[in-house]
């Protein structure tokens, strides 16, 4: 299904829980900016374990009961008061639409269900986090306790977060972001495109 013009209604999609069967699509907007650089690349058996961690914005038409995916997003949680938002894409054609604002949205509401209170981003899509209340952050925002503990960690954005010299050349460039639960954004304010 083709992007609508901008002249069109934008509630065409919705906002749910991704599925196992969804890794392929998952998989294709992922290599689609990791072949870039934009996005980590991740092997499709991780994809299958995080699949609860993910949602996908699938679009909606009377013609069709299937639809097709045109983004997915992704929060880990990484300790108690602190998760991260991950392999956020949207399909090329899709992009400036709002889908990414409703994904973001609905990722940031399941943090705060979780109980999560800092939710952690590394991107280069700066003007759009902080459209939603995220923050440039040097460093990583943990004490040396939480630090020594995320070690631990086999998960390679965790690694990331922890900004560790092995994987230094795949976050080249990117802006390390944090939003704190509990304070409002321009786009909270603005869920008029929320469809679901
Ligand atoms: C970042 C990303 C997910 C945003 O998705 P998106 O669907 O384009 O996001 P939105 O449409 O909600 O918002 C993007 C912009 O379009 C604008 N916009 C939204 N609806 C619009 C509409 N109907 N007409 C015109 N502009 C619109 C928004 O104001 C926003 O502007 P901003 O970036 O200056 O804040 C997408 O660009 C992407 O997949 N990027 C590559 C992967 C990536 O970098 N991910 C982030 C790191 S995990």
């Amino acid at each position: 299904m083709t992007a609508p013009a901008d002249n069109e209604p934008e509630q065409r999609y919705r906002v749910r829980r991704a599925r196992t069967a969804d890794v392929r699509h998952i998989r294709g907007l992922l290599d689609g900016y990791a072949s870039q650089r934009i996005l980590l690349s991740k092997e499709t058996v991780t994809l299958f374990e995080d699949i609860q961690e993910f949602w996908v914005a699938e679009t909606v038409s009377e013609s069709s009961a299937v639809g097709t995916v045109i983004g997915c997003g992704a929060l880990h949680v990484m300790w108690e008061d602190l998760a991260e938002v991950r392999t956020l894409a949207v399909a090329p054609e899709w992009r400036r639409h709002g889908v990414g604002h409703v994904l973001l949205s609905r990722l940031l509401r399941v943090a705060e269900e979780l109980g999560v209170v800092r939710v952690f981003c590394l991107t280069f899509e700066v003007d759009f986090f902080e459209r939603h209340g995220f923050e440039r952050v040097q460093g990583t925002p943990v004490d040396t306790d939480v630090y020594a503990q995320l070690l631990r960690s086999a998960d390679e954005g965790v690694a990331e977060f922890l900004d560790l010299d092995r994987v230094k050349p795949n976050t080249l460039g990117n802006v390390r972001m944090l939003r704190r639960m509990g304070t409002t954004s321009q786009n909270d304010q603005d869920d008029s495109r929320q469809p679901n």
